[in-house]
């Protein structure tokens, strides 16, 4: 299944002036050095730092040197962050799908986003960090095109995770918490995915593979882009 968090559009509603700085895991689109002047009524700009290391150079498109970074948030998501926030009886229980939505868009969800969501929601920006911080299902940088989660917590163990992540760093040449050069693939261990009856499962995007093994797996990953 295709995660529209990576999928290869650009952001709606943004045009003009920019740099298509396409990262090899998400749609950001990165304006430089100001914003348009004719930018849809409502988008929100936002200053965004390069967390990410790299730069934003993929295709030869980073900012030039010293500019300042921005994006935008796309009318479509400030729309849809509304209607999570009209959907609760407490504004703070929008806190969660609006971060789902954030990285549905960008891939990710950038400090700067993170504080989005706290001014939207009317709730206080370490709050939205903490939840940030604790999920582990919500990326702080960019990450692969196929993001994959092993399960290292003990029934997944019991059956072999740990092969598993051998496995995949040295099939895809990286560490934990790294992606690999051409943005394709990124690999990290989490904590108990909930599947503990099927285990071992490893998490690609939105999609669980479950009662792996190493030969199974590369299976998935040949058919994976
Ligand atoms: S221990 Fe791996 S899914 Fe629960």
């Amino acid at each position: 299944m295709s995660d529209p968090a990576h999928s290869s559009g650009g952001v709606p509603g943004v045009s003009g002036g920019m740099i298509a700085a396409q990262h090899p895991t998400g749609p950001a689109r990165l304006i430089a050095p100001e914003l348009p002047a004719d930018r849809p009524a409502g988008s929100t700009a936002l200053r965004l730092y390069d967390v990410c290391g790299t730069g934003h150079a993929a295709a030869g498109e980073a900012a030039p040197a010293g500019a300042p970074r921005r994006f935008e948030i796309p009318e479509e998501l400030l729309a849809r962050v509304d209607e999570a926030i009209a959907r609760y009886p407490s504004r703070m229980a929008a806190v969660l799908p609006a971060l789902h939505l954030v990285q549905r868009t960008f891939g990710w969800v950038p400090v700067e986003a993170q504080e989005w969501v706290a001014e939207r929601i009317g709730v206080p920006a370490a709050h939205v960090h903490g939840c940030v911080s604790f999920y582990t299902l919500f990326r702080t940088r960019p990450m692969g095109r196929h993001h994959l989660q092993v399960c290292r917590t003990l029934s997944c163990e019991l059956r072999g995770s740990n092969e598993i992540l051998a496995h995949l760093k040295t099939r895809l040449g990286i560490a934990e918490g790294q992606v690999t050069p051409d943005g394709r693939f990124s690999l990290v261990a989490v904590e108990c995915l909930g599947s503990c009856g099927t285990a071992p499962t490893v998490q690609i995007n939105d999609d669980y593979h479950e009662n792996l093994t190493v030969e199974a797996l590369d299976r998935v990953l040949e058919g994976l882009k």
